[in-house]
């Protein structure tokens, strides 16, 4: 099977990954958030590129039922409901609601990924059950996957090559017979080196760093823990309204 690792997405464009097999990485933070949110039974997300968007989709749906969230610089977005801190998204605040999602990097992605075949979202929260989710797609073997990291204002990020190679190893583990192509090579690599202690490697990376120094360190200790919920969020065109639900 081919897969193909993008590290960053500046040069994907809206139509390159049409009818293709995605999953799509964002670790710090809004992969693992939107795991969180759909967790905690939020009805749909609506992942937006712009606070313009973020608006005027708001403005066409029930406010009592609608949430716009998200960050910008890592902070709260100004009139938003919720940051991006996966903790915030619990059952009591987000169930039956739609969220606006609006993100720097990781909203973006999702908008490429949109005339996708198939899209995950993964994090290292549910990465087991998205290696499942992908194994159980008919014709996965033929069709390949595209692994795309969300990376930080269009250049690589650490946390979410490190992410698609555990994904990557997953996959292996499973059955899937995978082709060693350059780009699954640096990924495994990556974390056959980081493996031992995946927290402190977030901690230290450019985003980690940077958000420890807004205040956020709490949130890598949570976006580190591996397999803590096992469901997989799907994209459908511009939602992310299904996800698969594993044991
Ligand atoms: C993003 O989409 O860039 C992020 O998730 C940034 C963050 O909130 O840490």
């Amino acid at each position: 099977m081919n897969i193909r690792v993008y590290y960053h997405t500046a040069s994907i464009d809206d139509l390159a990954l049409r009818d293709s097999n995605v999953v799509v990485i964002d670790v710090l933070r809004a992969t693992t958030t939107i795991v969180h949110a759909m967790a905690a039974g939020a009805r749909e997300i609506i992942p937006v590129g712009s606070a313009d968007q973020a608006m005027r989709i708001a403005g066409s749906l029930f406010s009592t039922t609608s949430l716009i969230c998200g960050e910008r610089g890592g902070y709260p977005i100004a009139g938003g409901k919720l940051g991006n801190s996966p903790t915030e998204y619990t059952p009591e605040i987000v169930e039956g609601k739609s969220l606006i999602l609006m993100t720097t990097n990781g909203a973006p992605t999702l908008v490429k990924a949109k005339h996708s075949r198939h899209c995950f979202i993964a994090a290292f929260t549910n990465i087991s059950a998205v290696a499942l989710a992908i194994k159980a797609l008919p014709h996965i073997h033929e069709q390949g996957l595209a692994i795309l990291c969300s990376g930080r204002e269009g250049d690589f990020s650490l946390e979410d090559a490190l992410c698609a190679g555990l994904l990557i190893e997953r996959l292996a583990a499973i059955g899937l017979e995978i082709n060693l192509s350059d780009t699954v090579r640096v990924a495994l690599s990556l974390w056959k080196e980081y493996q031992g202690d995946l927290t402190g490697a977030m901690k230290a990376s450019d985003h980690g760093k940077y958000l420890i120094s807004i205040g956020y360190e709490k949130d890598i200790d949570v976006c580190a823990a591996i397999d803590t919920i096992p469901i997989v969020p799907i994209l459908e065109q511009t939602r992310i309204t299904k996800k698969i639900v594993l044991d």
